[in-house]
């Protein structure tokens, strides 16, 4: 498995992410034993980032990640674990806001590590930044857990260039994370090019923009209640059409490499830089091998300049989130 650091001063992470949200939550049905299968074999082979958030279905999936490490051959101390946490839910399953005060940061990292069934988080952020607390304080709690052994290192999630200064002059920070794929471009304008200046690395989620530029996404794909894709912009009427009119386009430049379009999509964001890591979001060991596959996929120049024409920046119609969640994001503010 290749390599690459998570900032100056980061940890090493494999060059491929797993994600692990959809395990539990946002993407219709799911099924614990895949799941597990589906994180040993990534782990098996030599995946070691495992993203997650402490709300994806309430705790459930830190639950099953600590399931799937208790019975897996590499053990937790081969995989790097990265949490998110803030996020506030109801009983219902409904989201109210975000919570970044220190005593709620600890309080949160509390559970997390008990769920988890581990000493430490490797990289720990805020999944929205909470508007009613400034950054500072909000690292500055993480920074605390550093010195005390909790946590490795900061991480930063949906901020944009301006919070990622002000949060990366309290203490060092490892990553951003953040929505960067073939479909999202606009962190290419000013959040990257702050990161590279910082040394923060960025680890890419939604490369497959969350299944509909994977390839297997059809127009009359039915999605359940509760699916994040039912009320996405992106996946809705004419919005839909166009973008799956430009993974047609992809399709035929991945037909012609002998690759599938979500290799060549999560190619494309490992083509972008040493510093950036895409997430995928495998829930099946299928997908997995898919994705995994990407590593294999070479894209020179030519191939980049045809993805650039399929697909160029900015193409994709509609908004990557609902607009009541657009407001969330500190990255789309600024
Ligand atoms: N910081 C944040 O704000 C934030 C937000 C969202 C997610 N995340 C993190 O980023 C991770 C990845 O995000 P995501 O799940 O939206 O990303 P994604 O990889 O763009 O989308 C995953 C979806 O793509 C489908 N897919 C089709 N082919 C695939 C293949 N070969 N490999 C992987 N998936 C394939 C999956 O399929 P099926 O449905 O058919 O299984 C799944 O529904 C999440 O798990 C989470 O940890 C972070």
């Amino acid at each position: 498995m290749h390599t690459r650091t998570l900032g100056t001063n980061g940890p090493v992470s494999s060059a491929i992410g797993l994600g692990c949200m959809g395990m539990s939550a946002l993407y219709g049905e799911t099924d614990r034993g895949e799941s597990i299968a589906t994180i040993h074999a990534a782990l098996d082979a030599g995946i070691t980032l495992l993203d997650t958030g402490d709300f994806y279905a309430m705790g459930h999936n830190e639950l099953l990640i600590r399931e799937a490490l208790e019975s897996s051959r590499q053990g937790r101390d081969n995989a790097l674990l990265s949490v998110k946490f803030g996020a506030l839910r109801d009983p219902d399953g409904g989201w109210s806001g975000h919570d970044g005060r220190p005593e709620a940061v600890k309080n949160f990292l509390a559970y997390s590590l008990q769920r988890l069934g581990t000493d430490h988080i490797d990289v720990y952020r805020i999944a929205r930044a909470d508007p009613a607390v400034p950054i500072e304080e909000t690292v500055g709690a993480i920074a605390e857990a550093v010195q005390a052994g909790h946590v490795r290192h900061i991480g930063l999630s949906e901020v944009g260039a301006d919070t990622i200064r002000r949060a990366a002059s309290v203490a060092p920070i490892s990553d951003l994370q953040i929505e960067y794929s073939l479909f999202s471009r606009d962190i290419e304008q000013r959040i990257l090019p702050t990161c590279r200046e910082l040394g923060i690395a960025v680890t890419a989620y939604g490369v497959l923009s969350r299944g509909l530029l994977s390839g297997h996404w059809t127009r009359d794909r039915q999605t359940a209640a509760g699916d994040f894709r039912s009320g996405s912009p992106r996946f809705s009427g004419e919005n839909l059409d166009r973008n799956l009119g430009l993974v047609d386009a992809l399709r035929q430049i991945a037909d012609a490499k002998g690759a599938t379009v979500a290799q060549i999509a999560i190619a494309w964001v490992l083509s972008r830089g040493e510093d950036i890591v895409p997430l995928v979001g495998a829930r099946r060991r299928d997908r997995l091998t898919e994705a995994l596959g990407a590593l294999d996929v070479t894209l020179d120049a030519e191939d980049l300049a045809a993805i650039e024409k399929a697909v160029p920046a900015g193409a994709a119609a509609g908004e990557r989130y609902p607009t009541a969640q657009m407001s969330y994001l500190d990255s789309e503010q600024q």
